[in-house]
């Protein structure tokens, strides 16, 4: 939540901070701004509430100065209103020298409002930011030195904070200091950048640097240094980023969204590229890094939202080929508790940032129980990866869109690899299965492929629905978790109430929503998966038309059963029944992009989101 970037170098700072906040738009939307010194040393800044666009074109009717450091800040709004004067970055002082951006929620600051206001400071937003810069200002103005005036003020501050500070005093250096929020430095020729995330840069350099919890940055255009809030020498943990500036952008599909359902065959390709060999056997490197892995005798995945439903959808296929019996946690129920854990539990936390705050928290508790802790990101440098004891990452290259598409896909593949591997390690199936299992995930890109091909009949369907009031989702098995990521999709991107059902629920309850007209789109099982679920959900197809439900069935290739009491079909390729997630939720996908595109509504930014929720 809230994206900041920072730059200092040759470049127009104007033009680094846009086309950062433009990449990191994601992670808010609510107001955007930049502040810059200027050559003859003039603090300038620009603000407005709305969308980046909306400062591209303050900016252009009101030029800021020709700049070569600055920082930029796009919100998403926790303390105050999305107005003007709440937008980043926030001026400290009564001489407006200093200029500060923040991301996270500073917990302490009524009491530290209180106390500046006692001694005269006037406030001009309701944020919890701007008491941070008049406290640093305030600072520097005793000290005449920015970085102490910026350490005594970070040691005081409770919460989750990313901050960014420049000072018109001090040209050639910007402060940042991070706890609980994502900072990385991107380091450049002669050019030094900031950013929450490497997208923030990525376009002009792919060579970062991950700071830790509770330290500071010393940015210049030639050098920087890390300290912890003591001001003690930090080491620097440097990394090249594997995805390129084009995955990053729209490349000619008309939304992000768009784009990342589409790049998933080569999303799903590339979790599992070197993970299996062609003879079927899998190897996970990273989990070697887990000694004694063997040992868990549970697993608890912890993850909110896209992320808990692949976690569930994954959590069908460890079971069943591992044996071990698995959990999924929303992160932020399981934190607070006191859920039973110990040495002997594997903590998987999933998440494509790898910096949501819920799944942070989580982790850090089950640390503190003993716990080992594996992670399913799709972020290097994330606080994620850095914090657990080893990392699987997915492959899944920068997802842009605010609603998960390709991550989904990849996290349900990655948690199918960890399946695979602990089967292979307990040898709870026989070789010549887990093989089978192997070769057929990697049928998976190329079958992905094949529903997008036929997917366009789901969107003309999808747009049908423009009107609809509530759609229901029913799954079964595997499909059950498809039907909760299918409902949430659609709630997401069309703001239509829509909620998932387990079909064998739906007696026990759900069934009562069923009116004339409903629309209900049921995930049919495979005719070759567990018992007779084929058969049981047809029944409940039968069961809901009866009472004038309007049913989309997805179904697999050759069900020729279904179509008889469906009114539309969607025909997936075949598969193993436990590996039919990542199809089935492609045409669930469209359907939602495509009814808020009919609805003319912003895909890629929804009302009211951010990419990453990093508060709590
Ligand atoms: O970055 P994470 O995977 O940890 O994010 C988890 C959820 O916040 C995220 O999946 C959210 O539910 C998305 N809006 C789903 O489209």
């Amino acid at each position: 939540m809230c994206g900041i970037v920072g730059y200092i170098g040759p470049k127009s700072a104007e033009s680094v901070l846009i086309s950062g906040l433009k990449r990191l738009e994601y992670r808010g939307y609510d107001s955007a701004g930049i502040s810059v010194i200027s050559k003859d040393n003039k603090l300038e800044t620009r603000k407005k509430a709305g969308k980046v666009s909306v400062l591209v074109q303050e900016l252009a009717d009101l030029p800021i100065a020709p700049a070569h450091i600055g920082i930029g800040h796009t919100r998403w709004a926790t303390h105050g209103a999305p107005t003007d004067r709440n937008a980043h970055p926030h001026i400290g002082g009564s001489h407006h020298r200093l200029s500060l951006i923040h991301n996270g929620i500073i917990e302490n600051f009524a009491s530290l409002k209180k106390e500046l206001s006692a001694a005269g400071t006037v406030f001009t937003s309701e944020t919890d930011s701007e008491v941070v810069a008049h406290l640093v200002a305030i600072e520097y103005d005793k000290l005449q030195d920015l970085k102490q005036a910026f350490m005594v003020v970070v040691r005081r501050l409770e919460g989750a904070f990313t901050l960014l500070c420049i000072h018109q005093d001090h040209p050639d250096v910007v402060f940042a200091a991070r706890r609980n929020s994502p900072l990385v430095i991107g380091l450049g020729q002669a050019e030094n950048f900031l950013g929450s995330d490497v997208a923030a840069f990525i376009e002009y350099t792919k060579h970062a640097v991950a700071v830790g919890q509770d330290q500071i940055v010393e940015l210049r255009s030639g050098s920087f240094q890390i300290s912890d809030f003591e001001g003690n020498p930090v080491e620097a943990e440097e990394f090249e980023v594997s995805w390129d500036a084009s995955a990053a952008s729209k490349g000619g599909w008309p939304s992000f969204m768009a784009k990342e359902i589409a790049d998933q065959p080569q999303a799903v390709g590339d979790t599992l590229m070197g993970r299996i060999s062609s003879d079927g056997s899998v190897n996970l490197a990273e989990m070697a890094d887990l000694a004694k892995l063997s040992e868990a005798n549970r697993i608890v995945f912890v993850a909110c939202g896209t992320a808990a439903y692949a976690a569930e959808a994954a959590k069908y296929a460890i079971e069943k080929w591992a044996k071990i019996p698995v959990s999924v946690e929303l992160a932020h129920e399981f934190r607070y508790r006191d859920p039973v854990i110990d040495d002997k539990t594997l903590v998987i936390a999933m998440s494509q940032s790898g910096e949501t705050m819920d799944t942070l928290m989580a982790v850090r508790h089950a640390l503190s129980e003993g716990a080992k802790v594996l992670a399913v990101c799709n972020t290097q440098g994330a606080t994620l990866a850095r914090e657990a004891h080893a990392t699987i990452y997915t492959h899944a290259g920068p997802e842009v869109a605010v609603a998960s598409t390709k991550a989904f896909t990849a996290q349900v593949t990655a948690g199918q690899l960890i399946g695979l591997v602990l089967a292979w390690q307990r040898e709870s199936l026989p070789i010549v299965e887990l093989k089978k299992i192997g070769l057929e995930l990697l049928t998976l890109p190329r079958k992905i492929k094949e529903v997008l091909d036929t997917a366009a009949s789901m969107g003309e369907l999808a747009k049908g629905f423009a009107d609809a009031k509530s759609v229901l989702f029913l799954g079964r098995n595997i499909a059950y978790p498809i039907a909760l990521e299918g409902a949430l999709k659609l709630k997401e991107l069309a703001y239509i109430h829509a909620e998932g059902f387990a079909a064998g629920e739906l007696k026990h309850g759900p069934i009562a929503l069923v009116e004339n007209g409903q629309p209900v789109i049921v995930i049919v099982p495979s005719r070759l998966g567990e018992g007779s679920l084929h058969a049981k959900v047809v029944s409940n197809i039968q069961e809901i038309k009866a009472r004038g439900a309007r049913v989309i069935a997805i179904a697999e290739a050759g069900d020729s059963e279904t179509g008889d009491y469906a009114d539309e079909i969607f025909f997936i390729p075949e598969t193993m029944p436990l590996l039919a997630g990542q199809l089935s939720v492609i045409p669930l996908q469209i359907f939602a992009m495509e009814l808020s595109n009919a609805k003319g509504l912003d895909v890629d930014q929804p009302r009211n989101l951010a990419k990453s929720v990093t508060v709590e």
